[in-house]
């Protein structure tokens, strides 16, 4: 029996893990810890809410004494911290956000580990959740991140998210709290809010709105099917070497512009559109601040030390997740009209 805390759950790719968690480990306790802000939807958890082992704990990770009291009553031996804001342009509006979340919201976590478990470490773990942002920008088209590339974030939200791995890294060797990091690359599925490329351009090609295309849609990112993403960090939580740092990605690099023409022939023909017919919604708008050129990840280390490869070809998960979409607009309805969170704050106001 294991008690896991995973934060973020209700997101999209912390719903991903705590599904495939729940239902691949029912001698585990599942625990969600979740605030549930914009990015949050418990809808995205209905198949297994009722599942006898797991819980829904509304909550923010920087409130320690909120977060201590669920180590010590319900008593956590595993973390698996995804909790986050995760969203760059919402990064460049409002970057004190991004470091309460974050860089404190993660301190608070590693604290409540370190003096819940209080020098016991037998059996337990805390993976931290981490992105190939922090490494920053490739600017030739040869060169990937790997594990030992230096840390040279641009936005707030990489900023943000490289200062919370150090202080993973701290508590590992100041305290000798067992950790993993994971990086991933850009990762696309079901249930990710519309705000993300992918399933923005998918509802937007439908709706027959503009596509807006930041510079010149020449910024390169390596997408990762999420339940790809998902499997590879319950293989690590398992049998990753505690204090090291292992990079998750698909070697999948896509141009911005070339992908959302992709989007495009997929969306118009799963719609029985001629394909092509959306490309007149391509608008190149102004680009995004600091924008980062390329991300490509290495993810040898995983492949070789686990065998782990990514289940799916792409141009075949983009048209699951192009099917998904379309077949849930009501979701994504909810999410854009903001219905979601008064339906689940209504329903825990009369809990
Ligand atoms: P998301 O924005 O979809 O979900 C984040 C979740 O965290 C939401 O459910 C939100 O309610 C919750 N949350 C936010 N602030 C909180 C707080 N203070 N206390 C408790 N819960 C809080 O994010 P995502 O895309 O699922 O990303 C999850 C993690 O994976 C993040 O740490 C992100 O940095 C990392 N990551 C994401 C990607 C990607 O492509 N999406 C790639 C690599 C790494
Ligand atoms: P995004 O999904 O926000 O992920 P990230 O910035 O974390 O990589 O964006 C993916 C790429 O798509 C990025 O290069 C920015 C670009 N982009 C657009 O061109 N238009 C948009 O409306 C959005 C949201 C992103």
């Amino acid at each position: 029996m294991r008690n896991i805390l995973i934060t973020g759950g209700a997101g999209f790719i912390g719903s991903h893990l705590v599904r495939l968690m729940v239902n691949k480990y029912p001698g585990y306790k599942i625990i969600n810890l979740d605030k549930l802000t914009y990015a949050g939807n418990l809808a995205n958890l209905k198949d297994i809410e009722k599942r006898e082992n797991y819980t829904f704990i509304k909550g923010d990770i920087c409130d320690f004494d909120h977060v201590k009291s669920i180590f010590e009553t319900m008593k956590i031996d595993g973390v698996i911290h995804l909790a986050a804001e995760s969203h760059v342009d919402r990064s460049i509006k409002d970057p004190f956000s991004f470091a309460m979340t974050n860089v404190v919201g993660t301190l608070s976590l590693l604290q409540a580990a370190r003096t819940s478990w209080d020098g016991n470490y037998e059996g337990k773990m805390f993976y931290h959740v981490s992105t190939d942002e922090v490494y920053g920008s490739l600017s030739d088209n040869t060169t990937l991140f790997t594990e030992s590339t230096r840390y040279e974030p641009h936005s707030p939200y990489s900023a943000s998210k490289a200062s919370s791995d150090h202080f993973v890294r701290a508590f590992h060797d100041t305290y000798g709290l067992p950790v993993i990091i994971s990086n991933c690359s850009n990762n696309y599925g079901s249930f990710q809010f519309p705000e993300k490329l992918i399933p923005l351009f998918i509802n937007n090609i439908r709706h027959n709105k503009p596509l807006p295309v930041y510079g010149k849609g020449e910024n390169i990112r390596d997408w990762l099917f999420v339940e790809d993403h998902a499997a590879a960090i319950d293989l690590l939580f398992h049998k990753g070497k505690v204090g090291e740092t292992y990079n998750i990605g698909g070697f999948n690099e896509w141009k911005n512009i070339d992908l959302i023409k992709l989007m495009i022939r997929i969306v118009d023909r799963q719609l029985g559109r001629k394909e092509g017919t959306s490309d007149y919604l391509i608008t190149y708008v102004t680009d995004r601040a600091g924008h980062d050129l390329r991300y490509a990840i290495d993810s040898t280390k995983l492949h070789k030390e686990f065998g782990w490869e990514p289940s799916l070809q792409f141009e075949e998960g983009l048209e699951k997740t192009v099917q998904w979409y379309l077949n849930n607009q009501e979701w994504l309805d909810n999410v854009t009209s903001g219905d979601y969170q008064k339906y689940y704050e209504d329903m825990y106001n009369r809990q």
